[in-house]
Formats: structure tokens, sequence, C-alpha cells
């Protein structure tokens, strides 16, 4: 049974390059009502003393920032779960909240400051946990707080130059963010302490009317790193046993809370990090240290365990921060990526009677890419799992669930899992927002209707991209007088091609959100839209607009190189457009390996099964993309034979050649590490191995090259129409003021709509 169980994880992990090959996995990924009304989505459940209204959860993500300084709830995240609640979620969970200050230095910064949350520190934090937990009853909605016992090896090694401690876990485990730096063990002492401080921050929880708590158990963090034998590997003393702290942890928050106070858990089945890496945890310095991690059967043993100790429930997923695309699956992963697990641990308990200590079954939540609608009632109706939980789907539609609830499922908001503005804006310095949704992250600031114009004016939106939809729909919802032309026959702009290939299914989602909400702002507010229509200066002015805003979009750029206009040569745009440019082509270099390229050459590789080398000057691929959906894609690219040539330049194109010159230094980086992320640009690593240079001139074989460098802005129509006075107002956004993502054009969009 034990190898039956790593042999099903190895298919499962094996199954998440290629899952869009069956028609049947794309067809769940769709935001389609068959499954409506859903009748098991919106029963109710009762965990412990608790009665939740529905099966909706939603996941836990890290309020960074939105805390004043003393760690107190802000007001922007108390609006912000307010919204969720009355978008008619049943349990709220919170986002991490450390309960080890002054023990895990990586939790506080110099001056007491924690970007953190925290419930742990004084009376003054507690009126803000009330609050905010009254709001989410008045609309009808549970709340859980996510307590953390640290965050260990994940966490910032800043505390190491800034306030020189060394970071913490276990064991003598590597940093995450920069291996060279050593995290020494915690002392049993420290650990008890750490445990007394989370049965305190419990009790206080309850007190302040929170519902219940849920344990931050998965994905690597200081929990895991002492419940998992890949981390844990200290060899005397209480907890050297691997379950020792958690199951602590669990009977210390029984003993202050009571029996019928909640208690979730947040677990995953498998670090899964040999079904990801095999080979390499033998041979990777970093790997090999964590090549003895839990088994699936070790998992549902100590699940078993931390039931007895007082656990009601527990959600499940896979991964962690090294080979992060599990725990954060992003757009290339399945839909419904780790219901298979949820499964696997609800049979377990079946099997086994194991009941929680209210005598009840113990609800089993699946997670992970759910947020469609007919997935997730289907998933429930097969009894995979009790609940479904809902992360980014409810930041970029808080309403889903009352949309879903009813049936008005073309209107839900799909996450595009790009996560840009959620995961990475908080990486890099911000509190979490949602590329397709402008409000999320400032609902305290903006109203969820638009505030209705005094002086309605004639607009004319130029360009049927996210920007310039936003644009017109919210114009138009405050009673503007709007025309949007676009070109092409629908809305989308760039993202039309974007959403060419399988993986990028949650961006066709969009496209269709997009022309759904077009459709509808035309029929209920004052909005014409002119798709197959080029405009000009001319007809603009003509027009007597009093604003004219121009969404044009970018052009993509050329390596100045000779041959780059040869007829072989064409734009990963134009080819996704235009597949059949790519017909009688073997093999294919593609040119730039940022997002764009990379994920051109997968498109190219794994649905068109051509041999694809990709080219890139720097030395990482897709710099700047999420860490999560960056290390998917390379992942995949290995395994499928995609040659990644990192500090390449390319010097010239010939008729079926490409000259580079290429670094071959053994300073440069292995383009294939995915258990490593970059580090943003503001964070030096002393530590780091320069790069010599060693270059040498190579020759490519190809019969086709893609080129994938970047674009420029298409502000001629905007250059134009400021010089012509075509209107009053004049405005440039989206990528014909900057070629960005669509965060960047949505939130344009949305601000530039509001403010006519
Ligand atoms: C911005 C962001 C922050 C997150 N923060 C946390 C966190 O604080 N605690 C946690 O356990 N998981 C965290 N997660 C993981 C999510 O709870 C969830 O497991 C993941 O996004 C997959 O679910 P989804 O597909 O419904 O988004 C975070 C995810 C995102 C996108
Ligand atoms: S930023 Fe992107 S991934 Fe994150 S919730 Fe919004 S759409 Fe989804």
């Amino acid at each position: 049974m034990a190898t039956d169980y790593e042999e099903a994880l190895q298919r499962l992990v094996n199954s998440h390059g290629d899952w869009f090959a069956d028609e049947e996995n794309l067809r769940r990924g769709r935001m389609s009502a068959d499954l409506h009304p859903y009748t098991h989505l919106f029963a109710p459940i009762q965990v412990n003393s608790v009665h939740i209204r529905n099966r909706i959860v939603m996941g836990p993500m890290g309020n960074i920032c939105m805390a004043d300084e003393t760690g107190r709830p802000s007001a922007k995240m108390i609006e912000y779960f307010a919204a969720r609640a009355r978008g008619g979620v049943g349990l709220i969970t919170s986002g991490l909240v450390p309960t080890s200050h002054g023990i895990d230095p990586s939790v506080t910064e110099p001056g007491g400051l924690s970007y953190f949350p925290r419930i742990d520190r004084s009376r003054t934090n507690f009126a803000g946990w009330r609050t905010l937990a009254e709001n989410c009853h008045a609309h009808g909605a549970r709340f859980f707080i996510q307590l953390t016992p640290g965050v260990g090896r994940v966490g910032s090694p800043e505390c190491l130059v800034k306030k020189y401690r060394l970071p913490v876990s276990s064991y003598w485990n590597p940093n995450f963010y920069m291996p060279q730096v050593p995290c020494r063990p915690l002392t049993n002492r420290e650990c008890r302490r750490i445990i007394k401080r989370t049965g305190q921050a419990a009790a206080d929880a309850k007190a302040l009317l929170i519902d219940g708590v849920y344990l931050h158990g998965h994905e690597g963090y200081l929990l895991e790193q002492f419940a998992n034998p890949a981390f844990n590997r200290r060899r005397w003393g209480r907890f050297s046993d691997s379950q020792a702290f958690g199951v602590e942890l669990v009977r210390e928050i029984r003993k202050r809370c009571g029996p019928a106070y909640p208690i979730m858990y947040r677990i995953d089945l498998s670090l899964a990090l040999r079904a990801t890496y095999g080979e390499r945890m033998e041979h990777v310095k970093t790997l090999r240290k964590f090549r003895n991690e839990r088994t699936v059967a070790m998992t549902l043993e100590y699940m078993g365990s931390l039931v007895r100790a007082g656990v009601d429930m527990f959600d499940v997923d896979l991964g962690c921060y090294d080979n992060w695309w599990l725990p954060h699956p992003p757009d290339s992963m399945p839909p419904g990526c780790f219901l298979p697990v949820a499964k696997i641990v609800k049979d377990y308990f079946a099997e086994h009677g194991i009941l929680s200590n209210a005598g009840q079954a113990v609800p089993i939540v699946a997670v992970g890419k759910l947020g469609y609608p007919d997935l997730a009632e289907r998933a429930l109706r097969d009894g995979l799992c009790d609940m479904v939980m809902l992360a980014r789907p409810l930041l970029a539609d808080p309403q889903w669930p009352q949309k879903a609830y009813a049936g008005r499922v073309r209107d839900i908001v799909p996450c595009i899992g790009d996560q840009e503005a959620c995961l990475n804006e908080f990486l890099e310095g911000g509190h979490l927002q949602c590329a397709v949704n402008p409000r999320t992250g400032f609902e305290e600031l903006l109203p969820e209707d638009v505030p209705p114009t005094l002086t309605p004016k004639r607009v004319a939106v130029v360009g049927a991209g996210p920007a310039g939809v936003m644009c017109a729909t919210t114009a138009a919802r405050r009673g503007h007088r709007v025309t949007l032309f676009d070109r092409n026959d629908k809305a989308g702009g760039t993202l039309l091609a974007a959403s060419v290939p399988k993986i990028k299914l949650d961006a066709a989602n969009y496209v269709d959100y997009l022309n759904a909400a077009l459709e509808a702002c035309a029929r209920d507010f004052d909005l014409a839209v002119r798709f197959r229509t080029e405009t000009s200066v001319d007809a603009l002015r003509d027009g007597n607009h009093d604003v004219v805003a121009v969404c044009t979009g970018g052009v993509p750029c050329a390596p100045p190189v000779p041959g780059a206009d040869l007829p072989h040569v064409v734009q990963a745009v134009a080819l996704l457009r235009e597949p059949r440019l790519a017909e009688g082509a073997a093999r294919i270099v593609v040119v730039g390996g940022g997002q764009v390229g990379c994920e051109t050459a997968y498109w190219l590789a794994c649905e068109h099964g051509k041999q694809v080398t990709v080219i890139e000057m720097l030395p990482h691929f897709m710099e700047g993309v999420c860490t999560a959906n960056r290390g998917h894609i390379l992942h995949f690219l290995h395994r499928k034979g995609v040659r990644l040539l990192n500090c390449t330049r390319v010097e010239a194109i010939g008729e079926t050649t490409v000259s580079v010159a290429r670094n071959v230094s053994p300073t440069v980086p292995d383009p294939y590490v995915t258990w490593a992320p970059l580090l943003p640009e503001n964070v030096p690593n002393p530590l780091a191995r320069p790069i010599k240079v060693d270059e040498r001139e190579e020759t490519l074989e190809c019969d086709l090259v893609v080129l994938a460098v970047g674009m420029r802005p298409n502000d001629g129509l905007y250059q134009a129409c400021v010089r012509e006075q075509v209107a009053p107002e004049v405005h440039n956004l989206g990528d014909s003021f900057e070629p960005a993502r669509v965060f960047e054009a949505v939130k344009a969009g949305y601000r530039v709509g509001l403010s006519l």
C-alpha cells in the first residue's frame, strides 16, 4: 500500500506537464454552469461547534502589509475580508500570523516592525481582530485565523545582516533564498515557548470572536520543518520525533480553548521532492539534504495522531518552496490539481474510522485551482472532498459564491493564474492585489459600485484589450456615453495570442469574460462596441468626443541583427495567431527567454512536437516572473528536452542557422534550476558567485526562428491625437503607454474610467 501511494504520487506529479493533452482536463477548467443549481456547494456543514453555511472556504493568503505597525488589522484588511464575507463564502481564513516574534528572527524586522499582522503583541491589536470577526459574522461568514509557529528556513535571511542573528529551523538547514546562509536549530526551550505562545494566541482568538484556529503546517514552513524528516534531522531530544512538535502544539491549543473550539490543520500529503526531482535528489547539494522526506503513509499516520490530539478538519495539498509551483499552482497547472490528494486522505480516514474529538467525521478540504464552479461542484458530488477551498478565485472575484449560487457563472471574473499582483506584489514589497480586479486590496478606498458621474461625457476608447475594456465599462457604468473601437472581431488585445497555448486556459477564460462583460455593459449602459473598426485621428475628431482614451497596445520588437527580416523569422505573437507558420519546421530557435518566449517554446514542444532551443542574453530565463510560474515552465521544458541557452547573444540569422556568442564559463548559472528562487534586484546576495565571461561562437541549425524579445508602445495614434487636439482630454493607457502585464493594464483602465 505504501508503495502504491508513492507510485500514485509520482504519476500525479508527472501528469502536471502535459495534462492538457486530455480534452477532459481542459473541459474541467472552463467556466461553465452545466451543474447549476450547485446543491452540494451550498449545503451547510458542522465543524465541531461551528455551523458553516456552505462548502466554500476562502484560502489563506498572507495579509502582508495589511495591518498597522503594531500588527493590528487595519481598515484595509478588515474591508478586504468583509467584501469576501459579503460575497457569500462560508468560511474565511486569514493569511499566516506568526506566533514566534522574538524567537524566529525572520518574522520581525529591526525596530520590532513586522509586515505580518499580529495577535500576540498587546491588547492594542485585539480590537482589529474583533472588528474583523464581527464584520464577517454580520455577513453570515465564519472566520478562522491561520497561526504559524514561524517561517524558519523559508523566511528572509536578512536578519543575518540587519540583526546579526542566524535564521532558525528544526535543524541545520540552508535558507531557501540564500542557501549559503545556514539556519540554526531551535533549542527545545525555544520550541516550548513557541508552543505556549501559540496556545495563548488561540485562546485570545477565541476571546476575540474568531471562530477557530488554523495551523500552517504545509509548504515547508517552520511547523513542517519539525513535522517532516526532510528538514527535521535532529538526532536526540523530544522534538527529534517528527510528530512531537505538531502534536504538542495541537494539545496545547485544545487545553487552552476547550473541546468545542474548531482546530483546522493545513498539511501537504507530500513535499513531492523526489517525485519532482528524481535522481537529482542525490546529486544536487541543496536537495540532497532533504532526500529523506515524509512518505504519504507517514503523513496519513501523522494526521491520525493530530486528530487524536484535537484537530477537527484538514486541507491538503502538495509540495514546498523548493518546487513552488505545487503549493502555488500557476495557470499552467491543471484545474483541480490536488483533488486526487484530498481523495486519498478522505478514503484513509473512512477506512480507519477516524473521528474528531467531537465525534464527527473529519472534513477534508480540497485546494488548488478549484475556481471553476462545475469542477468544484463535481468534486463534492463525487465525494473527492467535503469542502472546497478557493484562494485566488476570491481575489479575482469576491462575489464568486453569490454568482455561482445564482448561476451567473459568465459574470465571474476568472483568476488568470499569473500570480503577479497577489504573490509577486507582496514579495516585491507591496500587499496583495489582483491583476483582474483593481479593487482587491483597496476595498477600504474604492466603493463596490462605481459612483455615478454628475457630468456625463462622450468618451471614445480605442482598443479592446484589458485596459480598453476596463476603461470603457467603468466609464459606461458611471453614466458616460462610451464608444469602444477595436480592429479585431472580439475583445482581448494581446491576450488573443497569449491565450492560444493550452496551458493558458485561464487566460482564454478571461478573454471570454471580457467579451461577456462588454456584452452585458452594452445591454445595461450607454456603451457602443465597434469591432472590426480601425479608427483614425480624423474620425476621432469628427466624433466630437469629450475624452479619447487610447489603448492600442504594443508592437513586438526585433533584435538589431542581420537576417532578422528573413521570411522564416516570425514574431511569437504572429505565430501564436497563425500556427500554420510553423508547419514543416522541425527545428525551431526561439530568441528571447522571457515569459512569452518560454511559453511559446512550451507550446511548440508540447503541443506541436517541435525540437526547440531558446536563447536568452541574461543569466536567467523568465526573470521577473513569479517563481512558481517560472518553475513549472522551466521544469517541464527540461523534461521535454528543450534546450535553454542563457548568457547567449544572437549575432546573425541565416537561411538555416542562427549564429550566437555563448558564455560557456562554468560560472554561468544552470538554467534549469527551479529549487532556488531569483532574488529581487534590490536584495544583494554578497555570497552569490560572480559570473565570469568565456564567450564562444556557436551555430544552431534551424528551420524557423521565433522572436520574443519584448514590445514597445504602439503610441502613434495617441501622439497624433494629442498633436491634433482631437478632444479636450486624451489619455494613453495600457501597453501603448508602457508594455506591461494584465495587472497594469486593468489598473490603468479602471483608474482612468473612474476619473472621467
Ligand atoms: C498571494 C498569496 C498568498 C498566500 N499566502 C498563504 C498563506 O499565508 N498561508 C498559506 O497557508 N497559504 C498561502 N497561500 C496559498 C493559498 O492559500 C492556496 O493554497 C493556493 O493559492 C492555491 O489555491 P488557489 O488555487 O485556490 O489559489 C497564498 C497564496 C497566494 C496566491
Ligand atoms: S493576481 Fe492573478 S493569480 Fe493572483 S488572484 Fe489575481 S488573477 Fe489570480
